[in-house]
């Protein structure tokens, strides 16, 4: 299968502005099976006040960016994972959706919030889903879920051959841990940041997709749009031997673990 990331710069406040950058770039996605896009893809990331942060929220069945979505997904028949800024009700999540070209196949919201985003944002509500696309399963990080390798695993242990990662990296170091998470669960990763300059905080762009062995497949460069599409072998996910004697999940040894829980 076919599967790479879309790096662009959204702007803050402006969905419309987003919606024609990345459908100016789609054309390089069009031979992909999956395509990841940034968190918070509809909005930008660094709101002034929760309220501005409603303001360019948007509700998943309400949404122009997810019809937009849906959309491009029927004319490319592609899978989309985008990062949204989503209301529902009086609460706001930073959410991911997954876009089929059939409609919205799944959402995720993420668990761990960095910074600031404490104040506008509810912590993920919806566990860690796997989605079955058929030729892969695939689970969705967003950004800052990166430093905690339970969810990593958690998606691994339950199948997910690909991890999807929306981000707004600001962390100079996050990407290093992208591929290094790939090798000790045996999957493969796509991490699509963002890039730019909003409100003082810097996005640090270098998108990234490693293999199941650590091998980091491409990157992107630190500060322009880019879309990068690659094979993957998903196979090479599925086998979970280390040595003939070793499994990634079954050498586990939960009873020497217990601080964990
Ligand atoms: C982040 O979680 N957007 C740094």
């Amino acid at each position: 299968m076919k599967a790479g990331f879309l790096q662009f710069r959204p702007e803050l406040g402006n969905r419309d502005r987003n919606i024609a950058k990345i459908k100016s770039l789609l054309p390089d996605a069009k031979d992909a099976g999956l395509l990841v896009l940034p968190e918070l893809a509809n909005s930008g990331y660094n709101f002034l006040s929760k309220e501005h942060a409603f303001e360019n929220a948007e509700e998943v069945s309400k949404s122009v960016f997810v019809d937009f979505l849906i959309e491009e997904s029927g004319k490319y028949n592609l899978n989309i994972v985008a990062g949204m800024n989503e209301c529902e009700g009086d609460k706001l999540y930073n959410s991911a959706v997954l876009i089929s070209p059939e409609g919205l196949a799944g959402k995720y919201r993420k668990i761990h919030l960095f910074w600031n985003e404490k104040d506008i944002f509810e912590k993920g509500d919806l566990g860690l889903p796997v989605f079955d696309l058929g030729y892969c399963k695939t689970g969705i990080l967003i950004c800052f879920d990166w430093i905690f390798p339970e969810v990593w695993r958690i998606l691994a242990l339950k199948g997910a051959d690909v991890i999807c990662h929306p981000s707004n990296l600001v962390l100079p170091y996050a990407q290093q841990a992208v591929p290094v998470q790939g090798m000790i669960n045996r999957t493969f990763n796509i991490t699509a940041n963002r890039y730019g300059t909003e409100r003082g905080v810097t996005f640090s762009g270098k998108s990234i997709i490693s293999d199941p062995f650590g091998k980091t497949i491409v990157t992107a460069a630190p500060d322009k749009d880019e879309v990068r599409i690659v094979e993957l072998d998903i196979a090479k996910a599925r086998d979970k031997m280390i040595t003939p004697r070793n499994h990634v999940f079954e050498d586990r040894i939960p009873e020497e673990y217990s601080q964990l829980v």
